[in-house]
C-alpha cells in the first residue's frame, strides 16, 4: 500500500510587477534601497530563520530593458527577475518583439503571462496566453499564468466559469511534470490598479476554486504550483491575502516601486513562510 503523501508546503513568493515605469537610474537607485533594507534585516535573523528562508522568494518583473542591468545586484541578493511577457513567437520575422529564449539569455528566470493589461489593451486571447505559456517553459523559464475576471463577469456570476475557461485553455498543452515551473496568479481585473482591493474572503474562495480546477488539469502535481493574488496589494492589507491557506504570496504593481513598501511586504511575507516551515 501506498504511504500517504506528506502535505507539501508551498514556498512563499512576493513579486513586484513594475509595469511600464522605471528609468535605469531609478531601477538602480530603487534596488540600492531595498537590498539594504533586505541585508539589515536578513543580518538579524538566527541561523534557523535563515536557513528556512532560502526557499522564500523575492521576484521582481522590471521592464526587459532592465533585466540585464540589475542582474548582477538581484543574482547577489537572491532575488530573481521575469519579464512581463514574451512573445507568442520563436524567431522570425515578428518586428517589436521579443521571445522567451532572449528573455532567459539576458537573465530572466520567471515571465508573467496572460497579464489583464496585455488581455484587455493588447487583445490577447487565451490561446494567444496558452502558445505564450508554452514557449516560456519551453525556454527553461518559470512561468506565472495571470488568471481573473472582470466585473461585469463577476456581477453576472460567471467568475468561476471564466477562471475555468482561463485556466484550462492556457494549460491545455502543459505537462504534470511542467508543475514545478509553474505559478498562478489570481487578480481580479476590477482591483487591478484601481485601489479597491478584494476582500479576502471572496479571494479565498476563488483560490480554493482555481485549486480545485488546477488539481483537475494536473493531478496531484498540482500541488507544486503556488498560487498569488494581486490587486491593489499594500502593506496594510496584505496580511489578510497571506493568511489564507490557499494562497502562497503576493503580485504587487504600484506599492511595489515604494523600495520601503516593498521592504515592509516582503518582511511580512518572510514572517508567514517562517510560520509555514517552522515545525
Ligand atoms: P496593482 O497592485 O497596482 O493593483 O497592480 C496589480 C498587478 O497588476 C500586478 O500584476
Amino acid at each position: 500500500m501506498k504511504p500517504p503523501s506528506q502535505p507539501f508546503r508551498r514556498s512563499v513568493h512576493i513579486a513586484a510587477n513594475w509595469k511600464l515605469n522605471q528609468s535605469r537610474a531609478e531601477a538602480a537607485a530603487w534596488m540600492r534601497e531595498f537590498v539594504a533594507h533586505l541585508r539589515q534585516g536578513w543580518d538579524e535573523l538566527s541561523p534557523e530563520s535563515a536557513r528556512l528562508l532560502q526557499t522564500f522568494r523575492i521576484l521582481i518583473f522590471p521592464t526587459l530593458t532592465l533585466i540585464e542591468p540589475l542582474q548582477e545586484m538581484a543574482r547577489r541578493a537572491r532575488i530573481e527577475l521575469g519579464a512581463q511577457d514574451v512573445s507568442r513567437f520563436e524567431r522570425g520575422a515578428y518586428t517589436g518583439e521579443v521571445a522567451a529564449w532572449q528573455v532567459r539569455e539576458v537573465g530572466a528566470v520567471w515571465a508573467l503571462v496572460g497579464h489583464s493589461e496585455r488581455r484587455r489593451i493588447f487583445g490577447e486571447s487565451d490561446e494567444v496566453v496558452a502558445e505564450k505559456l508554452g514557449r516560456v517553459l519551453d525556454a527553461g523559464l518559470r512561468g506565472m499564468l495571470l488568471v481573473g475576471e472582470t466585473l461585469k463577469e463577476r456581477e453576472a456570476g460567471r467568475t468561476e466559469e471564466v477562471l475555468r475557461r482561463q485556466l484550462s485553455t492556457a494549460l491545455e498543452g502543459v505537462e504534470p511534470a511542467d508543475a514545478i515551473r509553474l505559478a498562478l496568479a489570481y487578480e481580479p481585473v476590477w482591483a487591478v490598479g484601481t485601489g479597491r482591493n478584494a476582500d479576502p474572503e471572496l479571494v479565498r474562495e476563488a483560490a480554493a476554486f482555481i485549486r480545485g480546477v488546477l488539481e483537475e488539469i494536473l493531478g496531484e502535481d498540482a500541488r507544486f504550483v503556488p498560487l498569488l493574488y494581486g490587486g491593489s496589494v499594500n502593506p496594510e492589507n496584505l496580511l489578510g491575502y497571506l493568511v489564507l491557506e490557499q494562497l502562497d504570496g503576493a503580485l504587487i504593481g504600484g506599492a511595489s516601486l515604494d523600495p520601503g513598501d516593498f521592504w515592509e511586504m516582503v518582511k511580512l511575507g518572510a514572517a508567514v513562510h517562517l510560520r509555514r516551515f517552522q515545525g
